[in-house]
């Protein structure tokens, strides 16, 4: 099975049904989780603008619902002339749930146009090993 091709038809199905009446900016996004399964979402978004989430936020809260496990692949796809990067709340919420190696596809409609470490797109990202519980 060619994941990153799964991966990406996952996204554009998710994308489909994006609610994005205030930006009209679908994204679509599907992971490929630890499990070995895929978790894909769109943007929500919500008349109190504030409220609308990512289609990343989506596709790793059904994954942590689904007791996934961590980000092996992450794929985001959008329509755009110019390339859709995970926005910077987006990064952070995937390190939650990544290893620097975690593999981020970038795609338009028709198909990948990069593929990143979460690493090279995030290289310093919030850490406060005194914040954590362990
Ligand atoms: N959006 C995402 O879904 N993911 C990103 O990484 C960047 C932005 C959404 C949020 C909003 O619904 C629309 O794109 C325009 O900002």
């Amino acid at each position: 099975m060619d994941i990153a091709k799964e991966l990406f038809k996952s996204a554009l199905n998710a994308r489909s049904n994006a609610y994005a009446p205030y930006s009209r900016y679908k994204v679509g996004a599907a992971i490929y989780a630890e499990n070995a399964k895929i978790y894909a979402s769109c943007n929500v978004e919500n008349l109190s603008f504030p409220c609308g989430t990512c289609a990343e936020a989506g596709a790793i809260a059904a994954m942590v619902a689904d007791n996934g496990g961590k980000i092996q692949k992450i794929l985001i796809v959008a329509d755009a002339k110019e390339l859709v990067y995970p926005c910077g709340a987006c990064l952070q919420r995937i390190a939650e749930f990544a290893t620097p190696e975690t593999l981020i596809y970038l795609a338009d409609t028709k198909e990948i146009k990069k593929t990143y470490t979460l690493q090279e797109l995030l290289p310093h990202n919030f850490t406060a090993k005194e914040l954590s519980n362990d």
